[in-house]
């Protein structure tokens, strides 16, 4: 079975275009702009498709680090977490197998050809594609492309040629004049920039067991997770856990991946919470607790557009359902629930009994077990899985839980060298 990793990197990118329109009020879909720009961009210099399909994925997740960013900012000083997001943004791209040279490309996406960016580097001493994002990512900011009219055209154009050699490399200036056209404008319109990226964006294909797929998974969980300080574990250690039940299940290699994918991607809606909701020390208004349910649609909606991921969205965005029909946000019942879905549910109630909230302390495996038979006894969880989980869980609630061998490699190598920007 294959997926369409490029698909699932833009479902993850709409994610991001969210959380980025919170924080710095850009247009939503800006890093499909940026991606969809670069591209043209980069075809029009003479790269080859495999480079054209690195960069754009470097263009998609330009900002992927935002997350921790936003947590670091709450911290440290602003200076240092603009320049630590282009570091750990890189970080997240190299996780990912990509088919293409990606080197520097989102490290120095803050570089301006005159020197004056965030490492000093001047034209010709950053890569080609750090400066086209560089060009795309600036202009998307100053300019309204998501709704510009064409009367505003040469205005763009004039703006882009003036900054040869100060913001922009003469190559990006280049490459941006040969394609900024009215064409182009109508392409990267809000009504349209979906099925754009979708149509000039390179294919990426591989295989459910494939490194790219897995990696891509503990990225997307990574970015999640790093969305609020109290769940910094969460989506990476329900996708651990989910990874040792396959393994007791016997399930093929091809399904024990299928499961580890639905658990990293499982709350990739909470990505477009409010984070105010999020941590909310106190008790929640209904309105508050209907934004918070309503997350699982989320993972749906996003999901959905990824090819070969259908079982996975379904699992994925189930993981609020309880048998008797009172989960949400669909309330389906036991009849609809299956083996996958029920774990899922079962394992993020496990995850979260363990972790530290604002509402409760973290609590031990055997405290969290006796919660999860209560619900068991309630019928709102699967019985034979809480049993199951029993066994397998007792010698790791304590402990993380190692990733699969086909994410840690990568994760190791990249991490290595690499302070984590927050103290665990
Ligand atoms: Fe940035
Ligand atoms: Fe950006
Ligand atoms: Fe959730
Ligand atoms: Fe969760």
């Amino acid at each position: 079975m294959t997926i369409r990793v490029d698909q699932l990197v833009r479902a993850v990118a709409t994610a991001l275009d969210i959380i980025e329109g919170d924080m710095f009020g850009v247009g939503t879909n800006h890093g499909k702009r940026v991606a969809v720009l670069c591209a043209a961009m980069g075809r029009r210099l003479g790269m080859g498709e495999a480079d054209v399909a690195a960069l754009s994925t470097c263009a998609l997740f330009h900002d992927s680090a935002l997350t921790e960013y936003m947590l670091y900012l709450t911290e440290q000083s602003g200076k240092a977490g603009l320049y630590l997001h282009c570091i750990y943004g890189q970080r997240n791209v190299d996780l990912l197998p990509l088919p293409g040279d990606a080197a520097g490309v989102v490290l120095y996406h803050h570089e301006r050809a005159d020197g004056t960016g965030a490492f000093g580097r001047r034209e010709g001493n950053f890569p080609v594609g750090a400066a086209l994002i560089a060009a795309a990512d600036t202009l998307d900011v100053q300019f309204p492309l998501q709704n510009m009219p064409g009367r505003y055209l040469d205005k763009l154009r004039a703006h882009v040629a003036s900054e040869a050699g100060k913001a922009f490399t003469r190559d990006a200036v280049e490459a941006a004049l040969s394609v900024l056209d009215e064409d182009m404008l109508e392409q990267l319109r809000s009504g349209h920039i979906r099925e754009t990226a979708e149509r000039l964006l390179p294919p990426w294909i591989a295989g459910m067991e494939d490194a790219a797929a897995f990696r891509l998974a503990a990225l997307a969980a990574r970015i999640i997770d790093y969305k609020s300080a109290f769940t910094r574990q969460h989506s990476v250690q329900i996708a651990n856990r989910a990874w040792l039940m396959g393994g007791y299940c016997n399930y093929t290699p091809e399904g024990r991946a299928q499961l580890y994918l639905a658990a990293a991607l499982h709350d990739l809606g909470k990505l477009a919470t409010p984070l105010h909701i999020l941590e909310k020390p106190g008790p929640l208004t209904a309105e508050e607790f209907a934004i918070i349910k309503d997350h699982p649609r989320g993972t749906h909606e996003m999901l959905a557009t990824v090819g070969g991921l259908e079982d996975i969205c379904r699992w994925a965005s189930e993981h609020h359902e309880k048998l008797d029909g009172t989960g949400y946000p669909f309330g389906r019942n036991a009849d609809a629930l299956d083996y996958n879905s029920r774990l899922l549910c079962c394992l993020d109630i496990y995850q979260g009994v363990c972790e530290s909230r604002p509402y409760h302390p973290r609590r031990g495996h055997k405290e969290t077990m006796e919660i999860l038979r209560g619900m068991a006894d309630k019928g709102l969880v699967d019985p034979d899985i809480v049993r199951d989980m029993d066994g397998c869980m007792e010698n790791w609630s304590e402990r993380s839980l190692p990733p699969p061998p086909q994410a840690s490699e990568a994760v190791d190598s990249a991490l290595s060298g690499l302070p984590d920007p927050l103290p665990a």
